[in-house]
Order: C-alpha cells, then structure tokens, then sequence
C-alpha cells in the first residue's frame, strides 16, 4: 500500500507531457501537444496531450486519462507499478513497508543476481568486440549469420572466450561474489574449481519485460554433435522459464502497434525478423508454449501468429500447445515456411518487404490449418475421418467465445464436406460434458449459468475515463440470458414469485413478454446482430404459440443462435426445461421482476454511457478543429438528465 499523502504527491509532481514524451514523439498544437498515437498503427496524429488538464485523449483508439492511465494502458503496468515508475522518475520515496528479515534477503538476492547478469552481459559484450578472439570467432560468426553489427549491438549478443576461468577472474576481481555467478548460471564449482560456464560461446542475453539481464543463452560454434548447442541459465529467483518469453522486450511495443504477436522458436529467428523490421516477435525458447508465457502476450495483444519450419512431425506436436493459446481466447494463426526454411533463413533470405509480404500472405487460421493438415491424412478412411472431426471440434470446443465458434464450424463444415448440424451436435456434447466436469469439480453447485464475467469500470486517477467498448455487448448478453433462461414462466404483475398452479397464466405475464416488452418501447434494436436475431424469433413464437417450445425455438434458428442458446443456458436444464413450467427453484427465478428490471435498467446506462463518451470526443474534436460545440453541449445536458433518471433507477433497483 503506498500511502495516500505520497499518490498526491506523484500526482502533484509528475508531468503528464514529460512522461508521455518519453514514449510519443510530441509536438505543439495551441494549447496542447500533438503525436501519433502510440496505440494504433497510423499516418494522421491524433494524440493529443494537456498540459493545462494533465490529461491525454488518443482520438483513434478512443483511450484517453491521466499520466497514471496512460502507463498502465501503454506499459501495461497495475497501478501501484505506475505509481513506482512515476516516484521512481520524480524521485519521490515510496516508504518500504515494513519487510521480515527474509524478505529483505530476498529482495538482496535478486537485486544481486540482477547486477552479476548485468556485469555478464558487459563483459561478453566487450569480449566479443575488444578482444582479438571475439572479433575472429564470435563477430565473424554473427556476421555469416547475416547479422548486421546494429542488430549485434541492440541485442546485446556477446561472447564468452575460451579459457577455463576468464569471466570469473574478472569478476572476482571486480568484486563480485562467486556466489551470486554460480546461482546466476555464469559459472560453475566442481570441488575446489570454479570455471565458466559458457567457454567459447557466443552469448544471448535475456531481457525481462523492463530491459534487464534475466538470463543467458550460449551457444556453441562447433558443430560436434556430443556438445549440446545450447546451454541456457538455470531456474532462478529472477529468471522462471515458464514466465519469460525470449525477444519480449524489444517485442511489446511492437506487439501493442500491430496488435499481433509472432511466436518463432528460437534466440536467432527473433533477431533475423527483426533485422527484416518484423519486431513483434518473442520465441518460447524451443520449449512448448506454457500458459504463463500465453498471459505475457495477452498483456499486449490478443492475436497469435505461430511461425513453423515445414517439418510436419513438428507441426503436429505443437497442436496441443495450441490448443492451449485457444483456451485462452486467443486468435491464432499459423504461417509455414517452405521445405527447409525456417523463419531465421527466409528473413535472410527474403528482402524485407519481399519477406513482410510472404507472413501477410501465408498466415492460414489455425483451425483451418490444422483441418487441412488432418484431412490430408485422413484420405478417404471414414474411420480416420470420425477421429479427425472429433479432433477438430475439440479444438473448437476450447474457444470461449460463442461467435468464434460458430464461423469455424461453418468453415470446417465446409472444408470437411460434412453438415454442420453434425459438428454441432458434436461440439455441444463435447461442450456440455466438458462444463459439467468442471461444475462436479467445484463442488460448489452454482446455479448460474456461465457467462462472461462484466468488466468493472476503472477509476483511475481523478478521472474515470475506461470505458469498455464490450460493455454494450455484455449487458445484451445478459438479456439475452435471461431472456433464454426464463422466458417461458410466467410472473406476478405485482410480487416476484412464480405464478402458482391455480392462478391464469396469460401470454401478458410470460417473462419473455415482460422483458421484451420493456426493449420495444426504447425502440433502439440490439447492438448484436444475433441478439437481435433471438428477441425477434422469441416474438414470432410466443404471438404464433403462445409459449416458447426448445425444439421448435432451435429448429427455427441459425447455427449461431443455437450456440448461443447452449452457452447461455444452464446445463442442468437445457433443452427440456422450457417443457416443464412449473419448476420451483430458489435463486434468480424467484425474483424475475427484479431480474427484468435490472437487466433493463443497466443496458439502458451503458447506451446512455456510450452517447455520452461519443459526445465528448465529438465536442473535443470540434473544439481542436475550433468549431462551434454549444449545440453538442446542448445535447450533452439532455442526455445527462436522462441518465440521472435512470441513476435514480438503479438506486433503486440496484440498492435494494
Ligand atoms: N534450444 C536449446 N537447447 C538446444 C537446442 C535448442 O535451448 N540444445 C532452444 C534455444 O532457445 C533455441 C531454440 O531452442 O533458440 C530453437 O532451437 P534451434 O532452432 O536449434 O536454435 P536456433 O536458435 O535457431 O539456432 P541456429 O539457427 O543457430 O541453429
Ligand atoms: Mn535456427
């Protein structure tokens, strides 16, 4: 906990334009200063800094807030880490709190594990451009590599000279602890020698998301097949191979500009791609992919391109970690270089745009990728093709979104000749057995359905600024459940209890009329096509029926909407509750009249939310361009009163 006095104090000192103009190349525009937006690829500036309100609004991506937002969006920091940077850049102390004498010693073992790694990387670096056998074998090498000395430089590549104990003496002299080199991995003890660990290698240091030494990769020049070609540093208090991805560095903010991530295998074809000017790119360092090293990309994007070898052995191997990167709701695609080549080799090979062109072009979805490749084993064997369509649709299965789902079973429906009704059936069982698995693990039974957890709104600073385009879309979607959850009970006018057995049930007192009824009168049609596509089913067939019926409501819909219904309805009941009215379960059905209100109530706020944020950048806009914005203003007050109604609402729905 930093202390409130302290966060005043950094918002007191830290200057938004100074900060911001360490990262965005800025220049004057009237009052504010202007740049290129640090968060989209683009060729019109549109960030915009105040100085005077200590504020930035990108125009483009839509982010806008304080020097504290700013960092927490750009380096994806939390706010405490923005907090850290910004006393650290002021030089404003942040009290330790009190730490135990074994925390303190911690905190000393890794700082000091962190400087011997920094001393390593100078020393290899000097070896390998000062001294006479760095230069005739190591920069000789990186050279025919196709390395060019810049990108030598910007790497920190090294070389580690042959001799038993050259980097220890050095060390040792210079005062650093022996202890520290062996637990860094630098150097080794067999009995009463100590010698390093990386003779005559060339040498990859490896950087942590802020630019410092982590660890090393060495590699040998000789081609031997006895001598492992790699010797990387050991597991230790600062470096956790399954956290560190090699490349992510110099890789982030690359990664955040394209929104896109390549994922190559190793040291060299990071480098190559970059000296080709591809800088989004991180290797998993020959390992497979972990899920620790699948949350680092996601800070800064969520889309994958994995780049192979053509070796199909290999190919295969890496679907499970794939499977991985899909489950975490990640986009993947994968690009496959011709017989061979490997990423490294066709980014030499290639002129850069020539090679820039190749990944546009050759980047398949995975999905489709891995249909094809099963497919062409298949042949025609209908046996080998069952497991195949089980195979694909396990992966499919994995994507938590909905939509997804539903446009890869289109296309493999396609890409397989066979109907999609099949793999739909099939992705429900999988789908079905999979989250009644996961309830019977949590022995907790829940009775809500699944549903993507609703984004908090940050207050950040002093301004509340973040606001999530997806808000719309999951407070629809909560209708939507609601709506396919309970639509064919029927409810009380005035108190929230199911309707008893003796009392009329009326279509005016089905839920699904009640909270249809509700969306009609504001007249604006559901942002979500599909959404829309289900009230408007739901309608035809309560005025048509009188009731909504599963098998007729899933007979008349859209692939999509059946997915939708499988995802949205709880497990325990689909596909025959809505048959049988009178069920009697305490939970949410018990108060649906709230349930209708609520829902209702919040979806109409995020509408009157994101009225209010288009104003707003419409009236900065005009008042940049220096147009007249009175009649924006204009609407801004009518579109706040309406929301303090509906404020007032929810303080009475919501406060209950
Ligand atoms: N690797 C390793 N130990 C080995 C072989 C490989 O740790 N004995 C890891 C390294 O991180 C390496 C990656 O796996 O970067 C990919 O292996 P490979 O393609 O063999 O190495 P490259 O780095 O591409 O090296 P080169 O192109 O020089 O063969
Ligand atoms: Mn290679």
């Amino acid at each position: 906990m930093i202390p409130k006095i302290i966060i005043d104090q950094i918002f007191e000192t830290a200057r938004i334009e100074e900060v911001i103009g360490e990262f965005v190349n800025l220049k004057k525009a009237g009052q504010n200063l202007r740049g290129l937006s640090p968060f989209v690829d683009e060729k019109t500036p549109s960030f915009f800094v105040s100085p005077v309100k200590q504020i930035f609004k990108c125009f483009s991506s839509g982010k806008g807030g304080s020097v504290v937002s700013f960092l927490m969006e750009h380096e994806h920091y939390s706010y405490p880490e923005a907090l850290k940077f910004l006393a650290k850049r002021y030089q404003i102390e942040i009290p330790e709190e009190e730490q135990t004498d074994e925390q303190k010693q911690a905190a000393n073992e890794r700082e000091s594990l962190y400087i011997v790694n920094s001393y390593g990387q100078d020393f290899f670096e000097e070896k390998l451009w000062n001294s006479d056998e760095g230069k005739s074998i190591g920069v000789s090498y990186f050279r025919g590599r196709g390395f060019t000395d810049d990108i030598i430089k910007k790497f920190k590549l090294g070389y580690n000279p042959s001799g038993w104990n050259i980097l220890v003496k050095d060390a040792n002299e210079k005062g650093y602890k022996t202890e520290f080199l062996i637990q860094a991995g630098l150097v080794k003890q067999k009995e009463a020698r100590v010698y390093d660990t990386y003779r005559e290698r060339v040498m990859f240091p490896i950087h942590n998301l802020s630019g410092r030494v982590i660890g090393f990769g060495g590699r040998t020049l000789k081609t031997d097949k006895k001598i492992p070609k790699y010797i990387n540093s050991p597991e230790s208090l600062i470096y956790h191979k399954s956290d560190s991805l090699y490349g992510i560095y110099y890789a982030k903010s690359a990664m955040i500009k394209h929104d896109m991530c390549y994922l190559v295998e190793g040291y060299t074809d990071v480098i190559s791609l970059h000296q080709a000017g591809v800088e989004n790119v991180v290797a998993s360092s020959g390992t497979s992919l972990t899920e620790g090293q699948i949350r680092l990309i996601k800070r800064y994007t969520s889309n994958i391109t994995v780049l192979y070898d053509g070796d199909a052995a290999g190919i295969k191997a890496s679907f499970r970690g794939i499977d991985m990167i899909l489950e975490q709701g990640l986009n993947i695609k994968v690009v496959l270089f011709p017989d061979g080549e490997d990423p490294d080799s066709y980014a030499q090979k290639l002129d850069s745009e020539d090679f820039k062109d190749y990944l546009a072009e050759y980047a398949t979805d995975f999905i489709v990728f891995k249909t094809d490749v099963l497919n062409k084993d298949a042949k025609n064997d209908p046996l080998e093709k069952a497991k195949l369509l089980r195979e694909v649709v396990n992966s499919i299965a994995l994507i938590p979104d909905h939509l997804t789902r539903a446009v890869y079973i289109k296309e493999c429906g396609r890409l397989l000749d066979i109907e999609e009704k099949v793999l739909i059936l099939e992705l429900n069982k999988i789908r079905r057995k999979r989250i009644n698995d996961e309830r019977s693990k949590n022995a907790v039974q829940n009775q809500q359905p699944d549903l993507e957890p609703l984004p908090e709104i940050e207050l950040i600073g002093k301004q509340s600024v973040h606001v999530n385009e997806q808000d719309i879309d999951f407070q629809e979607l909560d209708v939507i459940r609601l709506l396919l959850n309970y639509g064919n009970l029927h409810i009380k006018k005035k108190n929230d209890d199911v309707i008893k057995e003796e009392e009329p049930e009326t279509i005016e007192n089905l839920f699904a009329v009640r909270l249809i009824k509700e969306f009609l009168a504001d007249q604006i049609p559901f942002e979500n096509p599909l959404y829309q596509q289900v009230i408007e089913t739901v309608m035809k067939q309560v005025q048509k029926d009188g009731a909504l019926r599963t098998e007729a409501f899933l007979n008349d819909n859209s692939v999509e909407v059946v997915n939708l219904y499988v995802d949205v309805v709880n497990p325990r009941y689909a596909l025959h509750k809505w048959d049988t009215v009178k069920i009697f379960v305490k939970g949410e059905e018990q108060k649906l009249s709230d349930a209708i209100n609520s829902a209702t109530t919040m979806l109409r706020l995020k509408r009157i939310n994101k009225l209010i944020i288009k104003n707003n950048n419409k009236t900065k806009i005009a008042q940049e361009e220096g147009r007249d914005y009175i009649p924006l203003q204009k609407e801004l007050m009518v579109i706040n009163n309406a929301k303090r109604k509906i404020a007032d609402l929810i303080g009475a729905v919501i406060l209950k």
